[in-house]
């Protein structure tokens, strides 16, 4: 049973300006926002949108996705039902150690950063209607579920996402999470990576787009700059359209080495610095060529 009575009372969260409370129940949260996956909520129409999405999303990724999404997304189960996070997670656990932890939507910072540096994802567990297939304004479970899981299965990349919320801890103390944040947002959310087949996407925001993913690796119309920490915390970035500049790694090594130093002196470096706007190029700044 679950009443009012045993609402612990943790407070519905939304980021940037919005006109509409979150869609998640915060009353099922624990106090670390985690809450049961409520697996009875689902209805037909609910895995049948999961398998719509998941199908066409699969059917893009051969060319345009990392190889190691590529070879973990079946590690998230047939697709013809909404998984079970427990079963996704004691593979994952296998794998590389992290768990995935249901929430009720987005949750406040200090709780997300707590959960990665205790390598736990949390993933939103209601699904989109199936008129907000083409575009949701909060993430679901398809973006957390299909966008970041996989990943979680590469040893490197799940380094990274515990070594961001250790990170994001420290950040706030430093009251810098803003320009952390451009750095999640440039490189888990849009990240693209150069291999020896071209550019790939390895970013959860683009990888579960049905747009952005082709847009992002094959469109002459955005910027796709070298990987630069500094570089990539001046920059702002759009959140209501698709991205008009990516940054590009060479290897998931290269932005864990990279992201390694204490970032305490560099945040006050990039706060010196002007800001870079969403889609310009500096001078001496290289391009790469869409695939
Ligand atoms: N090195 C960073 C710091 O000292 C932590 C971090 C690692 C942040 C990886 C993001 C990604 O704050
Ligand atoms: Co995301």
């Amino acid at each position: 049973m679950r009443g009012k009575a045993l609402n612990v009372g943790v407070a519905p969260v939304t980021y940037g300006q919005g006109d509409r409370p979150p869609r998640g129940d915060y009353a099922r949260a624990r106090s670390d926002y985690t809450c049961e996956q409520n697996h009875a909520q689902y209805r037909t129409e609910d895995h049948d949108t999961y398998r719509r999405l998941y199908t066409r999303q699969l059917r893009q990724l051969p060319d345009l996705a990392c190889p190691e999404f590529i070879g973990a997304v079946g590690q998230l189960g047939a697709p013809e039902h909404i998984p079970h996070f427990d079963d996704v997670s004691e593979r994952l656990l296998k794998a590389t150690g992290w768990q995935i932890v249901g929430v009720p939507g987005l949750i406040p910072e200090e709780a997300f950063f707590a959960l990665l540096a205790d390598r736990k994802f949390p993933v939103t567990d209601w699904i989109r209607r199936p008129d907000e297939f083409d575009y949701v304004v909060e993430p679901d479970i398809f973006h957390d579920l299909f966008g970041h899981v996989p990943l979680l299965f590469d040893p490197m990349f799940a380094d990274y996402m515990q070594a961001y919320g250790r990170g994001g801890l420290k950040a706030s103390r430093l009251d810098a999470c803003e320009l952390l944040a451009r750095l999640y947002w440039y490189t888990v959310e849009f990240g693209l990576i150069q291999t020896s087949e071209g550019l790939r996407a390895y970013g959860a925001g683009i990888l579960s787009s049905a747009g952005e993913l082709r847009h992002s690796v094959m469109s002459s119309k955005p910027r796709r700059i070298a990987f630069d920490l500094r570089r990539l915390m001046r920059s702002r970035y759009k959140i209501d359209s698709y991205q008009s500049s990516y940054f590009v790694i060479d290897s998931f090594a290269q932005l864990f080495d990279a992201t390694a130093p204490d970032f305490t002196p560099i945040y006050s470096e990039v706060r010196a610095l002007r800001e870079v706007e969403a889609g310009a190029v500096l001078a001496g700044e290289r391009e790469f060529k869409a695939h």
